[in-house]
């Protein structure tokens, strides 16, 4: 039988496909164009893409962001993302894992991931609102430990809660929640938004309660509001109505980057369209960028071969846009604002 959230992660995954949901705003990289250096006084083969994340080396600093498991279908997209990112040397987080903690049937769609990538960082997902009433540490770290998970991250959704007829909006207490975890869970924890943001008021919060790994998640391209309004029926007017005046609600990612100072690890995710916005992410000072919308067809097509080959293509634009401003290793590209120049 479909369970309710089986049939919303289903509802996800065939309409986050449609661009026409995504927000109208751009997450702003394309006000950024780099410098181009003729003189960069390096080799083409000096340029460096590897980066240290969660202790392990990747061979370039993307993360495959969350986006699915516990329905039939995210066995294969699960196992394709998975063989894709172990092949490419990227990391990879999971959807939430909400739907395996309480049916344990369809744990699989998850635990395809680590044995189809068995050296590849993977990171578990919940939500904040598991974290603040039905799960338990202990029964989250049993199920990271089944998934050898190297991380577990929380998102925060509550607008998209709040345009969910059965949504949970219960947020009092989200930031108390939050410091318990990441002082007590056996993993390290990512705080991360679905596509609204964090603002710098927010990670300024965060950082007070000990989050180290943020991931902004901001506007720009995947749009939770604009996709639950379409799950929304007929008769749920008022709702359909005002979600209207939420399609470009959130901070774009750019402009969080650029404002931003920060010494916590930040991972740069949201409407990260072409592959060039990674490279312009890092150099507004993100130490990794993270995709998710972009990459639903192939992988929906359980196509790991054209998958692997579009994460190569941002790994190769990432390794000319370097040398085409002549820096050699990732710690010189992150936060060289010098490197970019910002239009109009
Ligand atoms: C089909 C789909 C399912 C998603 N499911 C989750 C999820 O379970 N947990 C989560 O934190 N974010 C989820 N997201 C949000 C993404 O991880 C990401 O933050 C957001 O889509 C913005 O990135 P994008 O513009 O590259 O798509 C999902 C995104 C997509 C497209």
């Amino acid at each position: 039988m479909t369970t309710d959230i089986e049939q919303r992660k289903r509802d996800h995954l065939n309409l986050a496909q449609d661009e026409a949901l995504n927000f109208s705003i751009s997450a702003g990289f394309d006000r950024w164009r780099f410098i181009h250096n003729a003189l960069p006084e390096l080799n083409l083969s000096d340029v460096d893409t590897r980066t240290i994340f969660l202790g392990k080396e990747l061979q370039f600093p993307l993360l495959i962001s969350s986006m699915s498991g516990g329905v039939k279908e995210s066995f294969n997209f699960n196992a394709t993302l998975a063989s894709a990112a172990e092949e490419v040397g990227c990391a990879l987080a999971l959807g939430s894992i909400r739907v395996a903690l309480e049916n344990e049937s369809v744990r699989d769609s998850f635990l395809i991931a680590r044995e189809k990538a068995p050296t590849a960082i993977i990171m578990a997902n919940l939500g904040i609102a598991q974290i603040m009433s039905s799960q338990s540490i202990d029964r989250v770290a049993t199920f990271c430990d089944d998934l050898k998970a190297n991380a577990l991250i929380i998102h925060l959704n509550s607008l998209q809660e709040a345009f969910q007829p059965e949504g949970d909006t219960q947020f009092e207490g989200a930031l108390k929640a939050i410091e318990t975890w990441v002082c007590e869970f056996p993993l390290p924890v990512v705080i991360k938004e679905v596509g609204q943001g964090l603002s710098l008021g927010v990670i300024a919060r965060l950082k007070d309660v000990g989050v180290e790994i943020i991931d902004i998640a901001g506007a720009g391209g995947s749009n939770w509001i604009s996709i639950e309004r379409e799950r929304l029926s007929d008769d749920q007017v008022i709702l359909k109505q005002t979600a209207e005046e939420f399609a470009n609600w959130g901070e774009p990612t750019a402009e969080i980057l650029e404002n931003l100072a920060t010494d916590q690890f930040v991972i740069a995710s949201g409407g990260l369209k072409q592959s060039l916005d990674l490279a312009k992410a890092i150099a507004l000072g993100a130490n990794m960028g993270g995709v998710a919308g972009v990459l639903l067809r192939q992988a929906l097509k359980a196509d790991t071969a054209g998958l692997s080959e579009v994460l190569l293509v941002w790994k190769r634009t990432l390794e000319m846009a370097m040398f085409g401003v002549g820096v050699r290793t990732i710690d010189e590209l992150k936060g060289n604002r010098s490197l970019l120049h910002k239009i109009g």
